[in-house]
């Protein structure tokens, strides 16, 4: 038994949650695999019904599970809330220890039209972005002093020999089920996390005489991004810098309605799209339900090694799209516009055709 525990959230992770609960079942039809799902309550709702934004319930739930399936948590009602959204969120990262972010920026070939970036550049563009999940600024020390001139907000970033060894040993695994290629991100040429970074990148890549690795500085790499992308393979960089990097390398594929991530590294997998919760066009069947759909694939790929079911949802996308069906967000001219519901429901039959 596959146990799974669903987060749907606030905004319009309930919507786009439900469709990949929808495509799992397919999967799980077709290729006759026992999936257990059961949704907890995460974000805003919870916190109005109990106080906290991850109540013990869910706590308890996620902790007899395998993988989680999460959608999207905050929305206006809850911004100054400390409780909320990157708190809650980052305290599932440390306390899982999912050490690893992978945001994967493929561009299906029927979407080349929906980037900004001219489609001779980003044509072919398939991009795993390694983000350190738990260390650096993050999670360094922070804290607030008297200054001479007022307040002074301090904040630290600190990386150990440990932390860097074992996001670059995965990345260099995963590089190797690839084309074989890593760069690694760092600002060498100014701090001493970065001359650490890549002193131990340079030594696991012995391990990986197979894999050939390039260093950038992130500066460089922000630029390559836009310029060039299909020079890269898979990117590892640590936490600040993969944040903002997996957003920029997001846009080559046109919306960040497609992006899926997985948090990695401990026993329960962290799966959601990279979106957010949209709160501005919730409940409105309008959201791109894509990004979710493909976090459970890469819950399949990931968690339970079931790398079959990951393909057929990846390759379903590709059929949908193909066919001229978008989301408004990817929305262009002589395509089919559908909603939410319709580009789930889509997907699904395209993996277990349920016969209507
Ligand atoms: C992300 C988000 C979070 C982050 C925020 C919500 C704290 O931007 O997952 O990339 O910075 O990690
Ligand atoms: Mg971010």
């Amino acid at each position: 038994m596959y146990k799974i525990a669903v987060l749907p959230g606030d905004g319009i992770g309930p919507e786009v949650i439900s469709q990949a609960v929808m495509v799992l079942e397919a999967v799980s039809r077709r290729f006759g695999l026992p999936l257990e799902m059961r949704e907890g309550l995460a974000g805003g709702a919870a916190l109005e019904a109990t106080g906290s934004a991850l109540p013990q319930e869910t706590r308890d739930l996620v902790m007899n599970s395998q993988a989680i399936l999460f959608g999207a948590m905050g929305g206006p009602r809850w911004d100054k809330d400390p409780r909320m959204a990157g708190g809650s969120l980052l305290i599932m990262r440390k306390t899982l220890g999912l050490f690893a972010n992978l945001r994967p920026v493929r561009l299906y070939p029927a979407l080349e039209n929906a980037s900004t970036i001219k489609k001779e550049v980003v044509s072919g563009t398939d991009i795993l972005v390694v983000r350190e999940n738990t260390g650096g600024l993050y999670f360094g020390e922070k804290r607030m002093e008297e200054g001479e001139d007022g307040p002074r907000a301090i904040d630290t970033m600190v990386y150990s020999r440990g932390e860097v060894e074992r996001v670059a040993r995965l990345s260099f695994d995963l590089a190797r089920r690839r084309r074989k290629k890593l760069t690694s991100v760092d600002k060498a040429n100014v701090l001493l996390c970065s001359r650490l970074w890549r002193e131990v990148v340079d030594e696991v890549s012995r391990d990986y005489p197979d894999v050939e690795l390039n260093h950038l500085y992130v500066d460089n790499c922000a630029m390559q991004l836009v310029r060039a992308p299909r020079q890269f393979d898979v990117i590892v960089t640590e936490n600040t810098f993969g944040d903002i990097l997996s957003d920029e390398a997001a846009m080559v594929t046109g919306s960040l309605g497609m992006l899926p991530s997985a948090s990695i590294g401990g026993k329960i997998g962290l799966y959601e799209p990279v979106h957010g919760s949209a709160p501005d066009i919730a409940g409105e069947d309008r959201a791109n339900p894509i990004a979710a759909i493909l976090s459970a694939a890469l819950m399949l790929r990931y968690s339970f090694s079931l790398e079959d079911g990951a393909s057929e949802i990846e390759a379903a996308v590709g059929r949908v799209l193909d066919r001229g069906y978008r989301t408004a967000d990817i929305m262009e001219e002589g395509c089919r516009l559908v909603g939410t519901r319709e580009m789930g429901r889509l997907i699904a039959e395209e993996i277990y055709p349920s016969g209507e």
